[in-house]
């Protein structure tokens, strides 16, 4: 869960969150500066006063100002020709949010997750790369079981902390007979997936239930589509050792909710395993995004609770390694 920049940037013109009529006084570089200027003199900016990823930062606030997804996609006309007074100030009101530490998702209001384009508002978790990985496995298995089961509806899945909506909203659109039903504890998280939904189209195939799986004994109201195939989550995992770590942009933008884990990361997941095998069908799956000490720890875990009938089978790497 390292801060970083995602390929796939989804597409809006115009500046986030203020109009043009209500841009302070022009700069004085208005209509005398390009495209490639700017990101030049914004890539500068950056890396002088330390900001990571200047060039992409730049770049993606310069593209998106002029209504493209990346900078390399722009027309090339539009790389050399003077900007308009409204666009530089634009992409500096932008940038200057980044010389705060703003993560460029937020500062766009929007990104690509799974092909998929999504609102971003801050404190709610920007989806990171490693778990579009974790979807293309859920969605590899589930084509694998279906296919073998030759099964004729859609599987019922349950996402824990569904945060913007990434995992349920892309899984939903890639398996079409699917239902989700997604929960998070953040009224700021529930708000955000609900907006993804509509965007996207897929409100029909979800329900979006405020939920804390610390808290609730009652889940049953959970079960309303019946039992579910499928669990899926990328709970908050961090070790509250490693908050301290984490980057500006991070610590002081993203609900620390999201992310903390607490002692040994395993607050959340000891819950999610718990509250599992209430909901899942007897053939059922968990699929977790953790970090790399955890299988370890979840396996010692399940073992001493045999109870709860479920044991780890499979881990996997991310692209990084971890
Ligand atoms: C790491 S974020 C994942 C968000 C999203 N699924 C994603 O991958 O981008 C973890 C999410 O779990 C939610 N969460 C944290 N504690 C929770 C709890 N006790 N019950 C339900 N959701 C919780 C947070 O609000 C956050 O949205």
């Amino acid at each position: 869960m390292l801060w970083g920049l995602l390929s796939g940037l989804g597409r809006k013109g115009g500046c986030q969150g203020w109009t043009f009529s209500s841009c302070p006084p022009y700069s004085p570089l208005a209509g005398l500066v390009n495209a490639t200027e700017l990101v030049s003199h914004w890539t500068a900016v950056f890396e002088k006063r330390g900001i990571p990823e200047a060039r992409e930062s730049s770049e993606y606030i310069v593209a998106h100002v002029l209504g493209a997804k990346t900078f390399q996609s722009l027309k090339p006309a539009l790389w050399t020709q003077p900007l308009a007074p409204q666009q530089v100030q634009c992409i500096q009101e932008l940038s200057s949010q980044r010389l705060h530490r703003m993560p460029v998702q937020y500062i766009l209001g929007e990104w690509d997750f799974q092909g998929l384009n999504l609102k971003m508002a801050p404190p709610v978790f920007i989806p990171r790369p490693e778990t579009e990985e974790l979807v293309s496995w859920v969605l590899e298995v589930e084509a694998q079981r279906l296919w073998a089961a030759d099964t004729r509806g859609g599987p019922l899945i349950l996402e824990v902390g569904c945060g913007s909506g990434a995992i349920s909203l892309s899984l939903l659109s890639q398996l079409p007979k699917s239902r989700v039903i997604a929960v998070d504890k953040g009224e700021a998280a529930i708000r955000l997936t609900h907006e993804n939904a509509q965007r996207l189209q897929l409100q029909d195939r979800i329900r979006i239930v405020p939920f804390d799986v610390t808290l609730e004994r009652n889940w049953a109201h959970l079960l309303s589509w019946g039992p579910v195939d499928l669990v899926v989550s990328n709970p908050p995992y961090v070790f509250q050792q490693d908050m301290e770590q984490l980057a500006p942009e991070i610590r002081s933008y993203e609900d620390p909710s999201a992310l903390d884990g607490g002692k040994e990361g395993m607050d959340i997941i000891v819950h999610i395993l718990n509250l599992a095998p209430q909901l899942l069908k007897d053939s059922g799956s968990v699929f977790l995004e953790v970090d790399p000490r955890h299988p370890e720890l979840v396996d010692s875990w399940l073992r001493s609770q045999p109870d709860l009938h479920l044991s780890l089978v499979t881990v996997r790497q991310d692209f990084c390694g971890r």
